[in-house]
């Protein structure tokens, strides 16, 4: 049996390619994405002859629960409302308020989320916005949006990584019994 056992030398070599290849998957797996509100325009009062442009900006983005959304403004403020405040932008009372300028908000759960301006007369304007996120799985069967395939190839790159990892695993199982 002597013949059989594996050289200390060789063993280490071979941990040492699976701990290398296992840290480089895990550094290279995406597992958040951080969208800036609006992207270059920020978080304002839109132009009178275009007053979709956050919702288009929405539409055109893959949200997932655990992404994140930064608004940045000056002299203004976002707030999350209810559905029904956010159609006739009623400020009043909602559950999230921040005007510091520069505003975190992550997504924790799936569905529908509905941001506007605080500041009197800016939602009406067209400076609100709904944001509807979704799981994971939900994403991959859905196709709409420009970054789908993006979000997409993420996915399955996400996917492969664990069947990828898992053969590493049993190929270094079964290398260690037959070297
Ligand atoms: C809105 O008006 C500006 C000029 O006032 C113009 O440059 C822009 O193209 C217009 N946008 C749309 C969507 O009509
Ligand atoms: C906004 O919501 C509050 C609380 O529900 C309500 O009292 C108020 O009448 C609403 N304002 C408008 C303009 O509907």
């Amino acid at each position: 049996m002597a013949s059989h056992s594996v050289s200390p030398s060789r063993q280490l070599v071979l941990l040492v390619l699976m701990i290398t290849i296992l840290s480089c998957l895990q550094y290279v797996s995406v597992s958040a994405f951080e969208f800036q509100v609006g992207d270059s325009h920020g978080w304002v009062v839109p132009p009178a002859n275009d007053t979709k442009i956050y919702n288009e900006w929405a539409s055109e983005n893959r949200f997932l629960v655990g992404d994140s959304i930064r608004f940045r403004y000056k002299k203004d403020s976002v707030m999350e409302v209810t559905e029904a405040d956010y159609k006739i932008c009623n400020s009043t009372h909602p559950n999230f308020f921040s005007n510091t300028g520069n505003t975190f908000f992550r997504f924790e759960h799936s569905g529908a989320f509905y941001f506007i301006s605080g500041v009197s007369g800016h939602c009406e304007k067209g400076q609100r916005v709904i944001v509807k996120v979704m799981l994971p799985e939900e994403s991959m069967t859905d196709s709409t949006g420009k970054s789908s395939g993006f979000r997409a190839a993420v996915t399955s790159f996400g996917l492969s990584k664990v069947v990828l990892s898992q053969f590493v695993m049993s190929y270094a199982v079964v290398a260690s019994h037959v070297i």
